[in-house]
């Protein structure tokens, strides 16, 4: 790989910063309070629940930028080269005045003790970029991430309705569009602070060549697991391969045979196609962490990770979704549940890297669903996550009984690995899809696992849970879709 950058480059607000000789795993935030002076930004937890350091970060992306939300105490530092970074510091206008964000938080009394007010100010500012009328409920996704100890969420949603009807679909920006050819680079960022490297490839085959000199190396994408063991287990991370400019990994599309995502596709990226194809794996999506965390966190690093309560893997499984993985010696296929292994063994070879997954779509006569249950509705890990696909010779509610021609049951939380069902699906297939079919099949949940109890479930819950979902799939069956739906309520209504 050709010799790169040890400066990293952004805008902070309007600022160039040239960053060199810095810890590289220094954090967003630390950089922000400790080294620019910038002490808007609050810390509350460390690790990506609370949103009191929400700052608002712009990626040129083709013609236009992209300001999203994100989490600066689990975002490091290198990441942010080649973007704008955006705190609350930046939100008053040049004469002083108050962000219409700013004044309407005021006025609806939407900050008490203060804490948190600028991380949702960065939410609300992040959420007023978006063109066109704004939703309730997106609303509620971009303001889920940011907890509020003292003033209730009433105001803030409140505050949030009077922006989205006040900005109308045409953002303000109080900042000077910057200099983007200022940060334009010849040559991949490269950096060694002390006994730490930092590299982010901008192609897959450096991204190979990187892999094959320093195997030992942790791959960074979105951070949202990686920046925890940084903040929470004060580990070191030595040499470090950021995933994030390599445009290959990012891609999603639509061919004839299914959905192809990136390794690199972060949630919100991929959502839209998701939720076109996939109706109730965009509603799961919707569900994992916060748009905070959405908007960086990837599939393929919720895959890699292999976490057995990660939420991609069991309806990727129930999908029949392939992984793609690459090394030096080419690329190479296998059966996603193939991947895991045991619990915090995967099946990954030296140099190898998750590519890309694809997703067959479910064929007509099939029906999927897919369903998380945690502690809290939003911002939460599954206790029990459990997705169902089963494959009928003819719809529900059309006259006969369908048969059961296949079934593909996942679990996340009922084993140390994502894990299937196999004696439920056994015992399902070749029945009629009934309630006698399926009171049968539920008891053989018991053969299939055998979870523990830790603090988000006790092993008994787990297991009964698991029972109830099988059920509530088949009657979702012959509802209305939605009828039985757990969905998000306006937490205010008015
Ligand atoms: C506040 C918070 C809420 C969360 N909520 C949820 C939730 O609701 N549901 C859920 O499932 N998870 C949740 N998570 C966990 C996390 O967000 C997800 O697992 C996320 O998908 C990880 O993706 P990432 O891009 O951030 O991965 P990273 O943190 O960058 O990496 C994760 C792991 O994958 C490896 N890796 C990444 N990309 C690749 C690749 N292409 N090839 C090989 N290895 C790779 C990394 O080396 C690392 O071991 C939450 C995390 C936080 C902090
Ligand atoms: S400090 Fe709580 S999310 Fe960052
Ligand atoms: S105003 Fe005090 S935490 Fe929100």
């Amino acid at each position: 790989m050709a010799v790169g950058s040890q400066t990293i480059r952004f805008f902070l607000g309007e600022e160039l910063q040239e960053v060199r000789g810095l810890d590289t795993n220094t954090t967003v935030l630390n950089y922000l309070r400790l080294q620019a002076g910038r002490r808007g930004t609050k810390e509350g937890c460390a690790e990506g629940d609370c949103g009191a350091c929400t700052v608002v970060v712009g990626r040129p992306v083709g013609d236009h930028v992209e300001y999203r939300a994100v989490n600066a105490c689990i975002q490091l530092l290198p990441t942010l080269d080649g973007c704008q970074l955006l705190t609350v510091e930046d939100v008053r206008s040049s004469t002083g005045e108050l962000h219409p964000v700013q004044q309407i938080l005021f006025n609806r009394n939407g900050t008490q003790c203060g804490f948190c007010t600028p991380g949702i100010v960065m939410s609300l500012l992040a959420l007023s970029q978006q063109t066109g009328p704004i939703s309730t409920y997106e609303r509620q996704l971009a303001l889920v991430g940011n907890l509020c100890r003292c003033t209730g969420y009433g105001p803030i949603l409140d505050a949030a309705q009077d922006v989205s009807e006040k900005i109308e679909g045409t953002p303000e920006q109080p900042w000077q569009t910057p200099a983007w050819n200022q940060l334009q680079r010849t040559s991949p960022l490269s950096i060694e602070v002390g006994e730490k490297q930092f590299f982010a490839p901008q192609s897959v085959q450096e991204l190979i060549q990187l892999l094959d000199e320093f195997p030992q190396s942790i791959l960074l994408a979105g951070g949202t697991d990686v920046g925890l063991w940084v903040t929470k287990q004060q580990q070191a991370l030595d040499t470090v391969i950021y995933l994030g400019e390599i445009a290959e990994l990012q891609t999603t599309a639509f061919d004839q045979k299914g959905l192809v995502l990136g390794a690199m596709a972060t949630y919100q990226a991929a959502l839209p196609l998701i939720a076109e194809h996939v109706p109730a794996l965009g509603a799961l999506i919707e569900r994992i962490g916060s748009m905070q965390i959405r908007n960086v966190g990837t599939i393929g690093g919720n895959i890699a990770n292999g976490s057995p309560i990660g939420d991609m893997p069991p309806p990727l499984i129930a999908l029949n979704a392939t992984l793609y993985l690459r090394n030096s010696s080419g690329q190479r296929a296998l059966p996603l549940e193939d991947f895991f292994i045991d619990y915090g063994k995967q099946d990954v070879r030296p140099g190898e890297f998750v590519e890309k997954i694809h997703i067959p779509l479910p064929p007509k006569h099939s029906l999927f669903n897919v369903y998380k249950v945690s502690k809290r509705f939003d911002q939460d890990i599954s206790a029990v996550c459990g997705a169902f696909y089963v494959q009928l010779d003819a719809m529900p509610g059309e006259g006969r009984e369908p048969l059961i021609v296949a079934a593909r049951i996942c679990f996340g939380g009922m084993a140390g690995t994502p894990a299937r069902a196999f004696h439920v699906e056994q015992r399902l297939q070749g029945n009629r899809w009934n309630e006698e079919t399926i009171n049968k099949a539920r008891v053989m949940m018991d053969q299939d696992y055998a979870p523990i109890t830790d603090m988000r479930a006790s092993a008994s819950y787990r297991l009964q849970v698991a029972k109830n979902l099988l059920r509530r799939f088949y009657l979702e069956s012959y509802m209305d879709r939605g009828a039985a739906r757990i969905d998000r309520q306006p937490a205010v209504s008015r």
